[in-house]
């Protein structure tokens, strides 16, 4: 068997933990990056130099010339979302031709009406009408359609894959049963929508079709090659574990294995030929969304979090909620997504704090202490925090480049990290660019 040389990338909190700068920095070393989850739910921003780019399907590594970015069959695919993307990246002069963009023709597509009822569902549950007592029970989605389009791929009679649009008459086909089914959907939640027109359907498809074909292909057999050629492959996570479907906190989850749990279904390659897992935390906390977050500081703290962390979102531009570093959550992930080192990210904006807390345990109602995670959000509601507190730093890291450049109070709080979740800190990012990045041997 070849040796495994293939890493992976996975958020190991609720997501938005700079996944977007370490996949940049090690697509250097690799052939693909490949995404195996998620949709354009995900923002990954990379900045080189003045420039910023925010990216949502299209695989970061797409900023360095000649990899190849495929998007695997786990991935939930928005073709105008792709093409907007990849024509503003062209626009600035990035090559993305087919050759560079590969799509899985098994990849599902996200349909107007998986938006529309992304958004229906959202307003019916925030509204209060879902319940006598009138509380919101929205999930706060990003409205991008995840959701609708995972639940058709499950339901399979309503789901269209990418591969289906290469194919005129099939499409057609297609179409004209699962716009019948959607209408009817749709009805029922609101008796004056407004019925997708089959016709205007079968032509945006199919151009949109025509547009894609050069990127798609069966992307688990392009794999499989590139690994038999000795080819290096980087598999980025979308959205993050605490998210996951299955092992997060259910029901404020996304629909889609975040962890590296997802990898072998979402791209077609066997877990174990990933050997390297980096598991990305902020060294805070942060969420978008509803849902539980026992660490959440809704005070001058977590302001000041959100402002020196411009903790605002990539796709939705809402604030994040900001809270201390969850240490129980974050061992809770790297278990799960077998981490083999982790990358501690925005550090520089805890700089001026004078002390700093983890917490390492929570505490229940019924006075019971735990050191495990909760992954379902009823029973995390439940639980407070304990915390320890660690020394603050007072002097800006941002030009820190090794692992002694920073402060002692600093080198602690990375310290403590590795002692309670039993990974050693490999990275550790002080600031957005790529050269603000401190890598230790
Ligand atoms: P959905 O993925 O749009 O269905 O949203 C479900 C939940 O996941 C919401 O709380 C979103 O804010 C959250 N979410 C989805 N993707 C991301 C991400 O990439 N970063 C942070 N939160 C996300």
């Amino acid at each position: 068997m070849t040796e495994s040389r293939h890493t992976a990338v996975v958020g190991l909190q609720w997501g938005d933990e700079g996944k977007g700068k370490i996949v940049d920095i090690l697509a250097r070393d690799h052939d693909y990056t490949v995404r195996y989850n998620g949709g354009a739910n995900a923002g990954h921003t990379v900045v080189i130099g003045a420039e910023r780019y925010a990216l949502h399907l299209i695989p970061s590594g797409i900023m360095h010339p000649g990899k190849v970015c495929v998007v695997g069959n786990g991935v939930v695919v928005d073709p105008h979302q792709v093409i907007k993307e990849r024509d503003a990246l062209v626009t600035r002069g990035i090559d993305v031709s087919p050759r560079r963009l590969r799509l899985s023709d098994r990849a599902h597509v996200v349909m107007p009406w998986h938006k529309t009822l992304d958004a229906a569902l959202e307003n019916l549950l925030s509204t209060g009408q879902s319940n006598a007592a009138g509380a919101d029970h929205s999930i706060g989605t990003t409205r991008r359609g995840i959701g609708p389009a995972y639940a058709d791929k499950i339901t399979r009679a309503s789901a269209l894959r990418l591969g289906d649009l290469c194919d005129r008459d099939h499409l057609a086909s297609r179409l004209e049963v699962i716009t019948h089914i959607k209408n009817a959907q749709l009805l029922a939640f609101d008796p004056d929508h407004q019925p997708f027109d089959l016709e205007a359907l079968n032509a945006e498809y199919a151009r949109l079709g025509d547009e894609l074909r050069p990127h798609i292909c069966d992307t688990t057999y392009l794999l499989h090659e590139a690994m038999a050629e000795g080819k290096r492959l980087l598999f980025e996570g979308a959205n993050a574990c605490l998210l996951d479907v299955d092992h997060g906190t259910f029901p404020y989850v996304t629909s889609s294995n975040c962890s590296a749990l997802g990898i072998p279904a979402g791209t077609g390659v066997p877990g174990r030929n990933i050997r390297e897992v980096i598991g990305i935390m902020k060294a805070y906390t942060t969420r978008v969304g509803a849902g539980p977050f026992p660490t959440e500081l809704k005070n001058e703290i977590g302001n000041r979090i959100r402002e020196r962390g411009r903790e605002y979102g990539t796709t939705t531009g809402r604030p994040r909620r900001c809270g201390w570093l969850d240490l129980v959550a974050v061992r809770y992930s790297a278990m799960l997504t077998g981490a083999t080192q982790l990358a501690v990210m925005l550090f520089d904006v805890l700089a001026g704090l004078d002390e700093l807390r983890v917490c390492t345990a929570y505490r229940l109602r019924d006075g019971s202490v735990t050191q495990r995670f909760l992954p379902d959000a009823h029973r995390l509601e439940a639980a407070e925090p304990v915390y320890e507190t660690l020394p603050g730093f007072g002097a800006e890291i941002t030009a820190a480049r090794s692992h002694d450049d920073l402060p002692r109070e600093a080198r602690a709080y990375l310290k403590r990290i590795e002692e309670y979740v039993g990974v050693k800190v490999g990275i550790v990012s002080v600031g957005p660019e790529r050269g603000q990045t401190v890598v230790r041997g």
